[in-house]
């Protein structure tokens, strides 16, 4: 069970992204941020719907966690976890971000990703993040990098078109916690 949605390191907050954030997505997302996000394509009909699909996963609770990531009181970027994920085992959550152009080059996707991280510590059976990148996007590598992800190399990821890198989400897994 999800309980606590909200996280914060002083500098970055995470917070369910909801249909009120459209406006500021809508005005902060580049083409940068659109060629690299999966599923995005910068068009008005299509980011409102990820917003709504967005809403109605925290309703229920997953397969998708979208947090707006929060710097200085302003929508800076989104980050997203799925679970369940047909390409994934069971354990991993696949985590995909980005951020709007004025708000690059601060290590604010660096923090976001870690505060995911703790968020995938109360998920039930999660315990390994995973993050892949295009190897023609090293900007985002160096995120998973800062945030102390490491290569996955495993039967899993050999032949895939993106490199993998993962890091342990707890030791504990969450249903085994008092
Ligand atoms: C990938 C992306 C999120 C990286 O953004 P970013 O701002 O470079 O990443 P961070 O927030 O971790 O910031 C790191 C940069 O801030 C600098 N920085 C400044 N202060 C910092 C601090 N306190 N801590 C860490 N880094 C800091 C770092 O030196 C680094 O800059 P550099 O690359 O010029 O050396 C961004 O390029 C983006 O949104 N791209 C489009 C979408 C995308 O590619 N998503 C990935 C798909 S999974």
């Amino acid at each position: 069970m999800i309980k606590v949605l909200y996280s914060d390191d002083g500098v970055v907050m995470l917070r369910p992204l909801t249909m009120a954030d459209a406006d500021a997505h809508l005005a902060g997302q580049d083409v940068e941020y659109v060629t690299w996000l999966d599923g995005a394509d910068g068009t008005e009909a299509t980011e409102k719907r990820r917003l709504a699909d967005a809403e109605k996963a925290w309703e229920a609770g997953g397969p998708t966690f979208a947090f707006a990531i929060m710097s200085e009181g302003k929508l800076a970027g989104t980050i997203t976890a799925e679970v369940g994920r047909e390409d994934l085992h069971d354990n991993q959550a696949d985590i995909v971000y980005g951020l709007y152009p004025d708000t690059r080059g601060r290590g604010i996707a660096t923090r976001a990703v870690m505060l995911m991280v703790s968020f995938l510590d109360q998920v039930p059976g999660i315990s390994e993040a995973v993050i892949r990148v295009s190897p023609a996007n090293p900007r985002s590598r160096s995120v998973a990098e800062r945030a102390g992800f490491e290569p996955l190399e495993t039967e899993q990821t050999a032949g895939s078109e993106y490199e993998w890198l993962s890091s342990r989400v707890s030791l504990v897994p969450a249903e085994a916690r008092g």
